[in-house]
């Protein structure tokens, strides 16, 4: 007999079971994403009581990221992380944004990012060469590289990288929770606070002596016919942090876990390993580091023939884009061979497309490349296979046991 429950339709997923801290959505979010993209792709979140207009379509992500009449400025978001975080790049539209991102931009484009090979692959053989018998790709691996590099480019002291790390990582998970408890909210001040108070003292000491670093650069650069004060200074500084450590340790722990769960693909990039950015870019494509990104209505009105009134949300879901089926075949396979790599919106797009892509990758690639070379033998422990992290907007791991 047919059960009865498969006639009643599911009311469509809302609020937070449409986030990573909801645990059926960390694990498999396209049930639900497939869903409304099919049913609703243009979808007022009913949970939301400001107004959340959640997009699934690769087209509307599309058109969002580049809606200029839209803002990305958090303070009228209800996540903002209680001023804890100074404003940055992603709270900035017109002038202010362009001048920031131009300061910033020649250290992350390809030649500034290409002139970090070496930095890099030192780093990650560092890492590689610590590793035991048995480890955990995330904690041992995947975390310090990022961190190191960014310190490294910046300028900032290397002398304790793990504490460096908890606070930028408190920063961005914890700045973006939605409902933080009084406890969360004590952790993310005191982190901000440690941040900040290392990087203006950093400043300071590059303005007395100058080095060869990026912190050097902004503190000696001159926009409008002025020096930067240091309050322009650090958020970039600060930002850079919180953006590139988190997301691009996540991209690694991602990649491998693919690459592992994946044999016939492994066999393809060890027989081919120039695949490895393919590799990379399928892996950021099927599960993006940063899941979504909001934008904000300042006008009420309509957003793509919805109406929305002042200070709503518009949801991309980068994550529900890059597995539209407009964009490529069999979109929720991992396949490193595609002829044409999907254009994904894993770094998001428009005024505020990420910065940091190219470092990212470079990173990726450079430290699955060489993790892969080292340890042939490389594998998951069925005993105890990778846990998802459970973290508001992001999507990696908390562990990922491999023995090698
Ligand atoms: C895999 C690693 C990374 C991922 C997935 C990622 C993702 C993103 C996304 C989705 C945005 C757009 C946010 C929005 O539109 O609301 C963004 C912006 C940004 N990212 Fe990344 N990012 C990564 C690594 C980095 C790195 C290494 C840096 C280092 C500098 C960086 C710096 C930035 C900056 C400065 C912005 C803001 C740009 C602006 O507001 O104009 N990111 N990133």
């Amino acid at each position: 007999m047919k059960d009865i429950r498969s006639a009643i339709p599911q009311p469509l997923p809302e609020g937070l079971e449409l986030s990573e801290l909801d645990p059926i959505y960390r694990e498999q979010p396209h049930a639900r994403l497939d869903r409304l993209r099919c049913e609703a792709p243009r979808y007022q979140d009913p949970a939301s009581e400001t107004g959340r207009l959640f997009l699934t379509r690769h087209a509307d992500v599309r058109a969002a990221l580049i809606d200029r009449s839209l803002t990305r400025d958090t303070k009228k978001t209800y996540s903002r992380g209680a001023e804890a975080v100074p404003d940055t790049l992603l709270d900035k539209d017109g002038e202010e944004l362009a001048l920031g991102r131009m300061l910033v931009a020649r250290a992350f484009d390809t030649r500034g990012v290409e002139s970090r090979r070496g930095l890099i692959t030192q780093i990650i053989d560092d890492a590689l060469d610590g590793l035991g018998a048995r480890f955990d790709a995330m904690r041992d691996f995947a975390a310090p590289i990022p961190i190191r590099v960014m310190t490294a480019i910046f300028g900032l002291p290397q002398d304790n990288l793990a504490q460096l790390r908890d606070w930028a990582e408190d920063a961005a998970v914890l700045g973006m929770h939605p409902n933080r408890t009084t406890e969360q909210n004590i952790r993310l001040m005191t982190s901000a606070a440690g941040l900040r108070k290392l990087v203006f003292d950093t400043i300071a000491a590059r303005r007395a002596e100058p080095r060869d670093d990026l912190l050097s650069t902004l503190v000696l650069a001159e926009a409008n016919g002025r020096r930067l004060d240091d309050s322009e200074v650090a958020p970039l500084c600060i930002f850079g942090m919180i953006a590139g450590s988190l997301t691009t340790t996540d991209l690694i722990g991602n990649t491998i876990v693919l690459l592992l769960q994946n044999p016939d693909q492994r066999a393809l990039l060890e027989g081919n390993p120039r695949l490895v950015a393919c590799a990379v870019e399928e892996s950021l494509r099927l599960e993006p580091p940063v899941s979504a990104v909001a934008r904000h209505v300042v006008e009420d009105g309509e957003v793509m023939g919805c109406p929305m009134r002042a200070g709503g949300t518009v949801k991309a879901s980068l994550l529900a884009a890059n597995h539209d089926p407009d964009l490529c075949e069999e979109p929720h396979a991992f396949r490193i061979d595609r002829l044409v790599v999907p254009k994904h919106f894993a770094f998001g797009g428009g005024a505020h497309g990420c910065l940091g892509a190219g470092l990212a990758r470079l990173e990726a690639q450079l430290a699955v490349e060489r993790l892969l070379a080292r340890f042939p033998g490389l594998s998951l422990v069925p005993t105890d296979m990778p846990r998802k992290k459970t973290t508001y907007g992001f999507r990696g791991y908390a562990r990922i046991p491999l023995s090698r």
